[in-house]
């Protein structure tokens, strides 16, 4: 049986929400535990199914797994596998995180090349460049990256693009290294923070995080620790935008506004009354939203998981927009989405025009990846009728209670199950 979402266009969303723990913080955080026998909590772990998916990774790597609400326990043995189980790992991109741990841990790791969302081509070539300036050797071998090394050495690594994938995966392999590594040109995301300040907690030495140089001085051993996952600032944003689409007046719990600062940004100059608190912000829209170009960069730029909600908000604004995406080049297959709602959006390269319109047309609409997905869920939210959205286990990967929060904030929503 499938599952979609039926929406009807045209409530304005008031109230307020809270956000759970940032699904690209919790599965790297997970994987992290690995590098210490021993059991670490964490907590504020969002009620996604790649956390579900991310326990089966580890449970397959010897480790014990409990998932109660928020909280995530791992027991991690003396001994673990090396080879993470292929069926798991091939379903979600942020698998290939345990990459480092296991190196670290075994100085052998296997872990089949991830699956995950259709949103460019998504190679692992800085991941296994900075393991080999580690001293490992690394390969793709039938059908999954082996890496192997007698003792990881520290050193000075700078990446040709600051990639969080393998900012982490650099990270998480050097934490135990012999000697300093030195990480230019690291990413510098909220989560990147997020795992060094769990890396620290359990007896690491990393400094730097947050900026473009982060050194990690080797430690002998970790011990397992408790940590609190950081809030999801791309749910966070999604709700930014959702109420700024909508007309509406929402205040979004859980989360630093420092990391979504441009986003907010832009949504003032479309129009939006934005306050922001220690732990929050609230966005008001009384108005059509004004045209606004976007770039999607590395952070602190505006965030490619954002794009599709750059996107709906630009398509019924008032005037032209240009949204350049810089991070994933196949990103742009939500436009042919967007354009059977209506939307006048013409594609160049990795540019998209966009001339807004009043009204979206409800029609039916297939999600390609999760922020896909909500990005359709927030376009037909401002169609003029009903419009089916298919495909929305994607949407399950990373918005826990989504078609809940969105009743409780006003919207006609439902869950329909279909064949
Ligand atoms: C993570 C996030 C994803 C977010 C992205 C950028 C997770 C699970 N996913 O993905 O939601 O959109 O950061 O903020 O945390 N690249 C290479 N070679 C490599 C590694 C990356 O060419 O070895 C390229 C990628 O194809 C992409 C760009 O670098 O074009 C950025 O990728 P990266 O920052 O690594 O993103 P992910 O960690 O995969």
């Amino acid at each position: 049986m499938k599952e979609s979402f039926l929406v009807k266009g045209g409530a304005r969303l008031q109230g307020s929400v809270k956000v759970d723990g940032a699904k690209n913080s919790v599965l790297k955080l997970m994987a992290a535990a690995l590098l210490a026998e021993g059991t670490t909590t964490l907590s504020n772990c969002p009620e996604i199914l790649d956390v579900p998916l991310m326990q089966k990774v580890l449970e397959g790597l010897g480790c014990e797994v409990e998932l109660e609400g928020p909280v995530v326990r791992i027991t991690v043995p003396q001994t673990i596998k090396s080879e993470a189980d292929f069926d798991a790992v091939r379903q979600f991109r942020a698998s290939v995180c345990v990459l480092g741990p296991l190196t670290a841990r075994c100085g052998r790791a296997v872990v089949a090349l991830p699956g995950g969302d259709a949103i460019g081509t998504r190679p692992l070539d800085m991941h296994q460049t900075g393991l080999e300036k580690l001293g490992a050797s690394t390969r793709i071998q039938h059908g999954a990256v082996v890496a192997e090394v007698d003792q990881l050495v520290g050193a000075n690594i700078s990446l040709d693009f600051p990639s969080v994938g393998a900012t982490e995966n650099i990270l998480t392999a050097s934490v135990m290294a012999q000697g300093t590594t030195v990480l230019d040109n690291a990413a510098r995301e909220p989560e990147i923070i997020d795992l060094c300040n769990m890396l620290n907690s359990m007896g690491a030495q990393v400094e730097g995080a947050g900026t473009s140089t982060i050194t990690i001085t080797g430690v002998e051993k970790l011990h397992p620790t408790e940590h609190e996952v950081i809030g999801d600032r791309i749910v966070a944003g999604t709700w930014a935008y959702a109420a700024a689409m909508t007309r509406g007046d929402i205040t979004v719990g859980g989360i630093s506004p420092t990391h979504l600062h441009l986003a907010l940004e832009k949504l003032k100059v479309a129009g939006a009354e934005v306050e922001t608190f220690a732990n929050g912000f609230r966005v008001q829209m009384n108005q059509r939203p004004l045209a606004v170009d976007y770039q999607t960069l590395p952070f602190p730029g505006f965030p490619t998981d954002l794009q599709p909600m750059a996107i709906g908000i630009a398509s019924i604004a008032e005037g032209m927009s240009v949204i350049t995406e810089n991070v994933f080049e196949s990103r742009f297959r939500f436009v042919d989405e967007m354009a059977r709602l209506g939307a006048d959006a013409t594609v160049d390269g990795h540019h998209v025009v966009i001339r807004g319109i009043e009204e979206l047309s409800s029609t039916e609409v297939w999600s390609s990846d999760i922020r896909a997905g909500a990005g359709l869920v927030l376009a037909a939210l401002v169609a003029d009728d009903e419009t089916r959205v298919h495909d929305v286990y994607h949407i399950d990967r990373g918005y826990p209670y989504f078609v809940e929060n969105l009743q409780k904030l006003g919207a006609d929503i439902r869950r329909v199950t279909h064949k």
